[in-house]
């Protein structure tokens, strides 16, 4: 049984979508804990309502970035993770964090990396005039947003959308990938090597958006 740790900055709609899959799919694994650095963070209600242990490690009552990561290290491993989950975790996170968790800690992204990495990527994504885009779910490398890419969820960039249908469309396949990668990681299918990430037996680390909004 895999201990899996979730961290949220707010809202938590992909740690619903893990939460829920996990639940209906009976993976060999248990949310361990679902950690925020807000404690106004909304998704702790949900986790909490659901059985979870939730913890907050909020991030204002530490000035030295190094110091809330330490804080977070602790508090994380109190849980005894196999995997970490970023869902939605807005903290840039310094390379001993990272690499305290090298190959077990795993991140949603909501572009089609390595294109638009960092913030604004609807936006960024509707100026380039790309005709496809999507989320990522890559391991977290200390290189921001650059990690070894275990699946990719693409959708259409349509014609009118604006950064907030286009983020709709994103978060939907957000949360029909997330969980699968989960899954793929909890069952030992998953393994990196050389910066890329494959699985065994093979799959697509690909999912097209079959409900077009
Ligand atoms: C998601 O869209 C996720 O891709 C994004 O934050 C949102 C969190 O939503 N993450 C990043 O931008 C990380 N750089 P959620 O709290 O409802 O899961």
């Amino acid at each position: 049984m895999k201990n899996i740790v979730i961290l949220i900055s707010g809202r938590g709609s992909n740690m619903e979508a893990i939460v829920a899959a996990q639940t209906a799919e009976r993976w060999p694994a248990r949310i361990a804990a679902v950690i925020s650095n807000k404690p106004e963070a909304s998704g702790l209600a949900f986790a909490q309502s659901h059985g979870i242990p939730t913890a907050v490690v909020d991030h204002r009552a530490y000035p030295e970035r190094d110091a809330f990561d330490a804080a977070l290290q602790q508090t994380v491993d109190s849980f005894a993770p196999d995997l970490v989950v970023l869902a939605g975790f807005m903290r840039v996170l310094t390379d001993g964090f990272v690499d305290h968790y090298a190959q077990r800690m795993i991140n949603v992204h909501p572009s089609l990396l390595p294109s638009f990495p960092g913030l604004k990527t609807h936006q960024r994504a509707l100026e380039a005039g790309v005709k496809l885009h999507g989320a990522t779910i890559h391991f977290v490398t200390a290189e921001l947003d650059l990690g070894p890419i275990l699946l990719q969820g693409v959708v259409p960039v349509k014609a009118g959308d604006d950064p907030e249908t286009l983020r709709q469309r994103v978060l939907a396949i957000e949360h029909q990938i997330y969980p699968r990668a989960v899954r793929w990681f909890v069952e030992g299918r998953v393994s990196v090597a050389g910066g890329l990430a494959s699985l065994t037996p093979p799959e697509p680390q690909w999912w097209f958006a079959t409900e077009q909004a």
